[in-house]
C-alpha cells in the first residue's frame, strides 16, 4: 500500500478506566518507591519491581517475556498496570483488555487477541514528498456537464494561485485536484499543500493575513502563518500508527467487492492473514530503509484466568514473533483449573506460559494504607467525607475489599446530597451498603435464593 492512503489517519487511543484516574505513575525516586507517590500508596516492592520492568521495556530488553501481577482482590494490580502505562508515556502504545473479552460472538478468540496485540505495536513512518505549498490567493474552478447526466456540473479543471512569503505561482490543475479542493471546501485564504505525485490536497489551516483581511476565521481555529520559501518543495511527513491501523487501512484499500464499495467497509471484521503479512513486510522494509521505526508497546490482559488453553497456546506462540508486544497479565486466583482443561495450575495459567513470566506479587494493605488510598480517591472524586464516614469506609476496605470501599464512595455522596448535605456521614455510607452488595454478599444472596431462581 502507498503512504498517501494514511495521511490523515489518526490511530485510536486507549481509554483509561476511571477507577484508576488518581494514578499518575509509579511514584518512584530512581528505583526506590516513595511511601506515597503519584497517587499510589504502599505496595512498595511491587512498585519497585514494576519500575524495573518499565526500564527494561524502554531499553528493549523485555522482548519475548511477560509479566504477571498476582495477588488478592483489591490489592492494586490493575492500578499498577495503569501506572506502568503512565510511566511509559503516551508515545508507547498500551492496550488493556480483560480475559473475558476474547469470547465474542463476532470474532474468533485468536482474532481478538491478534487485533489486541497489533494495536499494541506502534509504527512511526517518515516520508519525504514533493509538494506545492502556500496560501491560496486565487481559486477558479471550471466545470463542465457531467458525461451521463447533462443536468449536473462536474469539475473540469482549476486555476489556482499559491503564494508563500517569497514566491507566487499559478497553476492549471486537472479534475482530480479540482475535486479534492472542492470536497475539502478550500477557499481563498487557506494554506494548503498539494502532493505533487497524487494531487492529494491537505488543508494546513487558515492563513493569518487572510483571517485579518476577511475576518472569517472560525473561532475554534488558530490561524497559521503564510509559509516561506519556494512553493514547490520537499516536505517530510511523519505518521504514527499501530500495526492494527495499517491492517485495517490495507484491508479497506484492497476492497471487499461491491459491498465494501457501497458501505465503505469490508463485510467481516476479521482481517485476512495475507493482509497482515503484507503489512509486516512493508513495515520491515521501511525499517531497513531507515524510514520506519517500530515502537513496541504493552498488551495488558486483566483477569488472565479467564483465558482458555487455546488462547494461552496462541499467545505462547505469538510471543516468539518479531512483532510482538510486551505482555502484562493480572490475576487474583490461586491454584485453579486452566480453562478448557482439567489441569490445575497456579493462577489458572499453564506451566509453559508461567515459565516465561516475571511475577510481581501484591499483598493486602494495612489499615493505614487503606485509609490513605481512600483519602486520595475522595479527593479525586471531589467527595467530602466526615471523620466517622472515613472510618466506616476504611473498615469496609479491610473487611470486604478495597475496591468495594472505593466504589461505595460516589453513591454515598449522592445519598448525602439527597439529604441536603455536602459532607458524607456514616449513615449515608450505611445506606449505600444496603443498596449495593459486595461480591461475597451477592454470592450469599444468590445461594439463599437459588431455589427460587430460574434455571
Ligand atoms: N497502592 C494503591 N494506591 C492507590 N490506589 C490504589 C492502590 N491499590 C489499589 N488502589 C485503588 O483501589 C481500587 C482497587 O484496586 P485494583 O482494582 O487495582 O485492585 P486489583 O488488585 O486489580 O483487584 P482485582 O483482583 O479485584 O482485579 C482501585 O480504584 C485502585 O485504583
Ligand atoms: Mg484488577
Amino acid at each position: 500500500m502507498s503512504i498517501e492512503d494514511i495521511t490523515e489517519f489518526r490511530g485510536e487511543r486507549f481509554t483509561r478506566v476511571g477507577a484508576h484516574s488518581h494514578v499518575k505513575g509509579l511514584g518512584l525516586e530512581g528505583l526506590k518507591a516513595r511511601p506515597v507517590g503519584d497517587g499510589l500508596v504502599g505496595q512498595t516492592t511491587a512498585r519497585e519491581a514494576a519500575g524495573i520492568v518499565v526500564r527494561m521495556i524502554k531499553e528493549g530488553k523485555m522482548a519475548g517475556r511477560a509479566v504477571l501481577l498476582a495477588g488478592p482482590p483489591g490489592t492494586g494490580k490493575t492500578a499498577i498496570a495503569y501506572a506502568i502505562a503512565r510511566e511509559l508515556g503516551k508515545d508507547v502504545p498500551f492496550v488493556a483488555i480483560s480475559g473475558s473479552e476474547i469470547y465474542s460472538s463476532e470474532l474468533k478468540k485468536t482474532e481478538v487477541l491478534t487485533q489486541a496485540m497489533r494495536k499494541a505495536i506502534g509504527v512511526r513512518l517518515r516520508e519525504r514528498r514533493r509538494v506545492y505549498e502556500g496560501e491560496v490567493t486565487q481559486l477558479e474552478v471550471k466545470t463542465r456537464k457531467h458525461p451521463y447526466n447533462p443536468y449536473q456540473e462536474v469539475p473540469d479543471h482549476v486555476i489556482i494561485t499559491l503564494e508563500t512569503k517569497d514566491e507566487r505561482r499559478t497553476f492549471r490543475a486537472g479534475a482530480t485536484i479540482a475535486s479534492y479542493l472542492l470536497s475539502q471546501g478550500i477557499t481563498v485564504g487557506d494554506v494548503i499543500n498539494i502532493d505533487a505525485e497524487t494531487g492529494r490536497v491537505v488543508r494546513v489551516g487558515r492563513s493569518e493575513n487572510a483571517s485579518e483581511r476577511y475576518e472569517l476565521a472560525a473561532l475554534d481555529e488558530k490561524p497559521v502563518p503564510r509559509p516561506s520559501g519556494p512553493v514547490e518543495k520537499d516536505k517530510e511527513f511523519v505518521y504514527v500508527l499501530t500495526l492494527h491501523d495499517l491492517d485495517q487501512l490495507s484491508a479497506k484499500s484492497r476492497g471487499g467487492g461491491l459491498f465494501s464499495m457501497l458501505f465503505g467497509q469490508p463485510p467481516s471484521r476479521e482481517i485476512d492473514p495475507e493482509v497482515r503479512r503484507e503489512v509486516d513486510e512493508m513495515v520491515k522494509r521501511r525499517v531497513e530503509e531507515g524510514t520506519g521505526e517500530i515502537i513496541p508497546g504493552v498488551l495488558f490482559i486483566d483477569e488472565v484466568h479467564l483465558l482458555d488453553i487455546e488462547a494461552f497456546s496462541f499467545l505462547n506462540a505469538a510471543m516468539e514473533s518479531e512483532l510482538a508486544p510486551i505482555l502484562i497479565f493480572a490475576s487474583n486466583r490461586g491454584i485453579t483449573k486452566v480453562r478448557g482443561t482439567d489441569i490445575e495450575s497456579p493462577h489458572g495459567i499453564p506451566l509453559d506460559m508461567l515459565d516465561r513470566m516475571l511475577i510481581i506479587s501484591t499483598r493486602p494493605y494495612t489499615r493505614e494504607e487503606i485509609r490513605k488510598i481512600l483519602e486520595i480517591r475522595a479527593e479525586e472524586e471531589g467527595v467530602k467525607l466526615s471523620e466517622e464516614a472515613m472510618e466506616k469506609l476504611t473498615e469496609i476496605g479491610e473487611k470486604a475489599t478495597l475496591r468495594y470501599a472505593v466504589q461505595l464512595m460516589t453513591p454515598s455522596a449522592e445519598i448525602a446530597k439527597s439529604r441536603n448535605r455536602s459532607e458524607v456521614k456514616p449513615e449515608d455510607v450505611e445506606e449505600a451498603i444496603k443498596l449495593f452488595s459486595d461480591v461475597k454478599r451477592s454470592v450469599e444472596e444468590l445461594k439463599r435464593y437459588e431455589e427460587l431462581m430460574m434455571r
